[in-house]
Formats: C-alpha cells, sequence, structure tokens
C-alpha cells in the first residue's frame, strides 16, 4: 500500500530525542509512505513514490498530517467499577492520599476488580482500549495493580495477554502487584513486599513462560510514595525483580520525594514516571542515564492540582522525556492522549513538536521498542496516524476533540470514527 499526497509527513527519524533534541520531526512535504508485510519500506516525496511504484493501493490523505502512531508509555486500563463518589469527596476538600489511607482510593477499585469475573474484565477494559486507539494509541504500555493477590494479578494479566492478541492495538504489559498495600496487609507492608519478593515474582516468572509464549518478560513497576511503598521496599521489589530479569519502571515523586527517581536510575530502570516532586541532582541524573522520564500531565489536572512534572529542567539538564495517559480510574480517566499532548503545552512549557516528540518516539524508549516503532524509518512496523489536519501544530493547539481520521496498525488502516 501506498499512503500519498500527505501535506506534512512528519517521521521523527533519528532515534530517541534527548534534551533539545526533542521536537525535531524530520518533516518531508508532500509525501508518500510504502507499506508492505506491515512494515514501513519508503518514506520520500509523494510524486516519486507514486511514479516508483504504480502498482500498489493507494489511500489518498489529502494533505493531511501523517506521523507516527502514539506510543502511550503509561496507562492503568484494566479494572472494574468507577469512582465517581471520590472525585466528588476530592473537590469537597478531601486529598488523594487521605482517601487511600482511608481504604478507599487505589483499593476500592481493588475490591470491585477482584469481584469481577474474567467476562466483566474483559468486557469493561476493551472498550477503553478501543478508545485509546481511535484517538491515536497504536501501542499501549498496560499496567496490571489493581489485583493486589496473586490470583487476581495472574488474572489480569491473563486478559491483558488475551486483549493483546485480539488487537488491533498492541500492549507492553506490566506487572504492579506493587500498586499498594492491600487491606489484609493493613500495616504489614514489609509482610507483604516479603510475599511479592519471595513468592509472587519468582510464580510470575514461571506462569509467563506457560501462557505468553515467546513474549518477553513484562515490566515490573512499584508505586513509591508515602501509603504505598517506602523507598526501602520498593528497593527491596525492584532488585529482586531485576534478579530474576524483569525489565524494571517506576512510579516516582508524585507527591512526595521519596527518592524513586534515584533508584529508577540506579537500577537501570526503563523509566521513572510522574516526577512532580523531583529533586534537582535527580534532574542532574535523568542527564546522564538512560531512564525514560515519562511526563503524566493528566494526572494533576485529574486531581485539580497545580504542580506539574518541571519537564523544561528535565530537558535542559539533556533528560530523555516521554509524554503518557497514565489512564487509570481514579486520577486521570482519560482515553485521548491527544489531551495530554494539550496538558504538556500548557503545564509543562512543551511546544507542539516537543509534546509530538515525547509522546511517540520517546514513547517508544520509555518501554524499550525505540528501534521498532515510534517513528517512520524503512523497517520499521507500520504504526501511523492520519490526522484531520493540514498543520501538526493543531495537536497541543486543539483540545477535547479528536484529530485523528485513520489509525494504521502494521500496516492495516481504520477508520478513527468507526471505533468510536
Ligand atoms: O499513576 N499513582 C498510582 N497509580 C495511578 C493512580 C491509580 C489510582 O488512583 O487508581 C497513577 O496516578
Ligand atoms: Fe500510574
Amino acid at each position: 500500500m501506498l499512503i500519498h499526497s500527505a501535506g506534512q509527513c512528519l517521521t521523527l527519524a533519528g532515534g530517541p530525542q534527548r534534551g533539545s533534541s526533542l521536537g525535531n520531526l524530520k518533516i518531508i512535504q508532500d509525501a508518500a509512505v510504502l507499506i508492505s508485510d506491515g512494515r514501513i519500506r519508503a518514506a520520500g516525496n509523494s510524486n516519486e513514490l507514486r511514479a516508483a511504484h504504480p502498482n500498489e493501493d493507494l489511500l489518498d490523505a489529502q494533505g493531511r498530517v501523517l506521523m507516527p502512531g502514539f506510543v502511550d508509555a503509561h496507562s492503568h486500563p484494566i479494572w472494574a467499577g468507577d469512582r465517581a463518589a471520590e472525585f466528588e469527596q476530592r473537590l469537597q476538600g478531601k486529598t488523594y492520599l487521605e482517601i487511600l489511607e482511608a481504604g478507599g482510593g487505589i483499593l476500592s477499585t481493588v475490591k470491585a476488580t477482584r469481584a469481577a469475573s474474567m467476562e466483566e474484565l474483559l468486557e469493561q477494559t476493551r472498550p477503553r482500549l478501543r478508545r485509546m486507539f481511535a484517538h491515536g494509541s497504536t501501542t499501549i504500555e498496560a499496567k496490571s495493580g489493581y489485583g493486589l493477590n496473586l490470583e487476581t494479578e495472574l488474572r489480569l494479566l491473563e486478559a491483558l495477554l488475551l486483549l493483546n492478541a485480539e488487537g488491533p492495538w498492541e500492549l507492553a504489559i506490566t506487572f504492579l502487584g506493587a500498586h499498594a498495600i492491600p487491606a489484609e496487609f493493613k500495616g504489614r507492608a514489609g509482610d507483604y513486599t516479603n510475599e511479592l519478593c519471595k513468592n509472587w515474582l519468582p510464580e510470575l516468572k514461571h506462569w509467563w513462560f506457560s501462557h505468553a509464549g515467546e513474549r518477553a518478560l513484562p515490566f515490573v513497576d512499584v508505586f513509591c510514595e508515602t501509603g504505598a511503598f517506602d523507598l526501602a521496599q520498593s528497593r527491596q521489589i525492584l532488585e529482586s525483580a531485576k534478579e530474576l530479569d524483569f525489565p524494571l519502571k517506576v512510579h516516582a515523586e508524585e507527591f512526595d520525594q521519596l527518592g524513586g527517581t534515584a533508584l529508577a536510575i540506579e537500577l537501570g530502570a526503563v523509566s521513572a514516571d510522574h516526577l512532580v516532586s523531583v529533586s534537582p541532582e535527580d534532574i542532574a541524573a535523568l542527564g546522564d542515564s538512560e531512564t525514560v522520564a515519562v511526563a503524566l500531565p493528566a494526572t494533576p489536572f485529574g486531581l485539580a492540582e497545580s504542580k506539574y512534572m518541571p519537564a523544561r529542567e528535565i530537558l535542559a539538564a539533556n533528560g530523555l522525556l516521554a509524554v503518557a495517559s497514565d489512564l487509570n480510574p481514579g486520577t486521570a480517566w482519560c482515553e485521548n492522549i491527544q489531551f495530554s499532548l494539550a496538558l504538556a503545552c500548557r503545564n509543562l512549557g512543551l511546544t507542539p513538536a516537543e509534546a509530538i516528540g515525547a509522546a511517540t518516539i520517546n514513547g517508544a524508549a520509555a518501554i524499550g521498542r525505540a528501534t521498532e516503532i515510534g517513528s517512520i524509518e524503512v523497517g520499521k512496523q507500520a504504526d501511523l496516524l492520519i490526522l484531520d489536519v493540514a498543520d501538526y501544530r493543531h495537536l497541543g493547539y486543539r483540545f477535547g476533540t479528536n484529530l485523528v481520521h485513520t489509525v494504521i496498525k502494521k500496516g492495516v488502516p481504520t477508520l478513527a470514527k468507526e471505533e468510536l
């Protein structure tokens, strides 16, 4: 297939974009992209490629923007129930951590999720993934973490493997058994941590080999935060996971400065996420590391807070910055990653071009897949978007409407409006 007559083709060629190189879109004007067997075979001038490949099926982009699919590097898409009542409580003055301490928050979603059957979980999660996909997220990192006992956590992972196989989206799966201290371990976070490290992680590894075939091991993530896992417990979990060869991610410095970012860097985690209260030392250290700082601006927005990740400082220190959705039922139920880009432009100080780089090639880096997806380059998987606009800056500038016209996953096009 030849996608032709794209007004602007944002290739983002050249690999992950650190510091001041973020936002280098490497645009081809009047472009075409040749695709076969789900891969990109050529990208260049529209007339030239049409002349060179006269027998291809054509998809006319009609002057629109053509770009890589979004890689959403942080989401919690699988849960049962909702937290509308807590949203109301927060508006009346309760904080997120107060609600969690009182057994609500993540723990109320855990109750509903444990009670849900596999069928119910699939039925509630599938439409969320469909909406994420229709808004342009062609690859989605997806965390467990609302089970918090081994049986339910494995059910969530099994559901994510099934949903990944259904597609058209692709999921990068993460085990987040360390999302909160479950009610049955209240006041015994150390015991829960030991249970996770000694029993669950080794069992998870066996389970994965028998259920996920050839698939690489999932990420292991920890919510390093007051009221969840302290720094020592986070270290214990991440070191145990690393010994078992799991790749790592960390929820760090979302509210309080506990040291999760430095821990992520020290252990070679692929990403450190949130980083709202990150220290100047951590910012400097990010500049020297491969750990991607994942900004989740929909979360402070969703919590009606005013403090966001100091993204410009991380870029000034030459760090790798990604922007992702953090879709979850508590703080950020937003299936449209374009809204996170709009927030990144306003509250992180990014330009539209920087936000686009952060949600494509750098999102891919944040899940360890930058050689496969996240840019339009020969040999890469053909995950592309045709936007309904002629100028890429409409991403970020506009918000609340879906600007994606067509989503192309592994070379197969889907009209966005047919998925919604
Ligand atoms: O990334 N911070 C921890 N996890 C989610 C929120 C989960 C929830 O409140 O259900 C986050 O914001
Ligand atoms: Fe999260």
